[in-house]
């Protein structure tokens, strides 16, 4: 071939490429929808790529300059998106028209040992999804929590004396480092019965493990962008998303199955699928849905779901009490009620300490783990007070992040202000306006755990120890690391410990 021919069929390839992407980039704009300025090419990937520190930030632009705050159009490379950040169309997005919303993106990950992550139940969809959620809510309940309770408040008088022993000999503790570590042990224990003993292992194999999965160096970002984009290509290079570090929890929990299918049984969450399982009629296809690969998925899923989201809230809280030190005493006082009116740190007495809840509400307004969560348009449907008709498979992003800071619902938002969750102000809260932990049918799984997991490590904390900032760490730096926003350099506080008994 001449070289005229050559740049003749470059130019077309470019030509047709251009074409493509226009038509793709103008599906919102034929739609009359408002869109934020975008690559010719990546769309808005690259703003949201871009900016710093997570993707969020390109979102709260969205929002507030763009139309989000009611919806507006967004694209990822040219995949076309919705933002609604409109809490009465949230409204009927996460409620009243859920059977059109009952999915999430649909992740169909190509390579091992990615496709284990499609069988987990965040990521399953329709029927199945449905299905599974049926089977898993029970291992949630009021009940099963109240009976993890004494391990919980063991595993957190460990984190306090670890702690308190780290502040007799450092000027300062890294509280996120320990509610990491606090809440790896947990899990582990609540949901298989195995013990980590992160406090004591030198290595902390667990948590240290956990920590490397949570990190979000530049290559998984891309690993990510690729495989959820461009499976093909994903598949052609063998990417993976799931790092190293996942195997060794797959192999921790694929033993554990093993050890309870012989009949080992512990009474955690995991024997209670174990056991649904068995209840369910041997044919079915529910019984499918909880098969052995299912049950290590969902292992790993607990993991994944509860560590850094738990951690996080921790050591957000425990940073906002130090900075707030009035807020601080005000809750030591209405714990320290609650254990001479209960004799001790009880799952009723703190069920009952209202401020307690709005600390850890007001914490989850200012820095909600997850910024931003998702839904998949099923049906056809046509949006509440607008002529917008959405096809089955267009994504909803809703700005968790932003919703959670707007001045419009939130008097001075960037304020710590639990007062606002008091019973006497609740009134003046717009529904769908706070929703850390999403809503609806979909909403998270295990709500009631963490809370419970959250609050008996704080109260255990708070009535331990006077926690202050530490000098140079005033303010906190945040990052984005696998969908989760949290301290980018740790919590660091000074802890002064109230009584001696303590002091250990
Ligand atoms: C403070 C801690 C936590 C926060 C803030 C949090 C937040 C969330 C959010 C925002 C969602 C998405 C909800 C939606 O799309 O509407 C979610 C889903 C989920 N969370 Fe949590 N979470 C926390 C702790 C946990 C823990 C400890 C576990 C399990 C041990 C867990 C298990 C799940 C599961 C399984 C889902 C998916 C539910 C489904 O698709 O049906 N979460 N969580």
């Amino acid at each position: 071939m001449g070289v005229e021919t050559w740049l003749l069929l470059v130019s077309v390839v470019v030509l047709a490429a251009w074409a493509y992407s226009r038509w793709r980039l103008s599906y919102w704009s034929s739609r009359g929808v408002p869109t934020p300025p975008f690559h010719q090419f990546l769309g808005h990937t690259y703003k949201a790529f871009k900016a710093s520190p997570g993707a969020w930030v390109f979102a709260e632009e969205a929002y507030t300059k763009y139309g989000g705050s009611s919806f507006c159009g967004i694209y990822e490379i040219l995949t076309p998106v919705l933002m609604i950040g409109d809490p009465d169309i949230l409204k009927h997005i996460f409620v009243k028209d859920f059977d059109h919303f009952t999915d999430r993106r649909t992740i169909k990950l190509p390579n091992e040992p990615d496709k284990l992550m499609n069988d987990m139940l965040s990521v399953k969809a329709g029927e199945d999804w449905k299905n599974l959620r049926n089977i898993m809510s029970p291992t949630f309940t009021s009940g099963k929590i109240r009976g993890m309770f004494p391990l919980i408040c063991d595993n957190a008088d460990v984190l306090v004396s670890f702690s308190l022993k780290q502040a007799a000999t450092q000027p300062y503790v890294d509280l996120k480092d320990n509610f990491g570590r606090f809440t790896m042990d947990t899990i582990a224990i609540c949901a298989f019965g195995i013990e980590c003993n992160s406090f004591e292992d030198e290595n902390a194999e667990f948590a240290n493990a956990a920590s490397k999965f949570f990190a979000f160096p530049i290559t998984k970002v891309i690993k990510m962008i690729v495989s959820l984009n461009l499976p093909t290509l994903s598949k052609i290079l063998n990417l993976s998303i799931i790092p190293s570090e996942a195997k060794f929890f797959k192999d921790v929990i694929e033993e554990t199955i093993a050890a309870r299918l012989k009949g080992h049984s512990r009474g955690d969450f995991l024997d209670l699928l174990i056991e649904t399982r068995a209840s369910l009629d041997s044919s079915s296809n529910k019984r499918k849905l909880l098969d052995n690969r299912s049950l290590l998925a969902q292992g790993v899923m607990f993991l994944i779901a509860g560590y850094d989201t738990t951690a996080s809230t921790l050591a957000f809280s425990s940073y906002l009490l130090a900075k707030n030190p009035k807020e601080q005493q005000r809750l030591r006082q209405e714990l320290q009620e609650m254990v001479q009116n209960h004799g001790d740190i009880t799952y009723q007495g703190i069920m009952e300490s209202k401020f307690f809840d709005a600390c850890l509400m007001e914490t989850l307004r200012l820095y909600p783990p997850l910024p931003q969560v998702d839904r998949m348009c099923t049906k056809t449907y046509k949006m509440c007070g607008s002529d917008l008709v959405l096809s089955p498979g267009t994504i909803v992003v809703v700005p968790v992040w932003s919703l959670h800071h707007d001045p419009r619902y939130w008097p001075e938002p960037e304020q710590f202000r639990p007062d606002r969750f008091m019973s006497e102000n609740r009134g003046n809260i717009k529904q769908f306006t706070h929703i850390p932990f999403g809503m609806g049918p979909r909403n998270c799984l295990a709500m009631r755990f963490a809370l419970m997991e959250t609050k008996v490590a704080l109260a255990k904390m708070i009535l331990a120890a006077d926690l202050q900032l530490a000098p140079g760490y005033e303010e906190i730096e945040l990052e984005f690391g696998f969908g989760v926003i949290r301290p980018k350099k740790g919590v660091k506080l000074a802890l002064t410990p109230l009584n001696e008994e303590c002091d250990m």
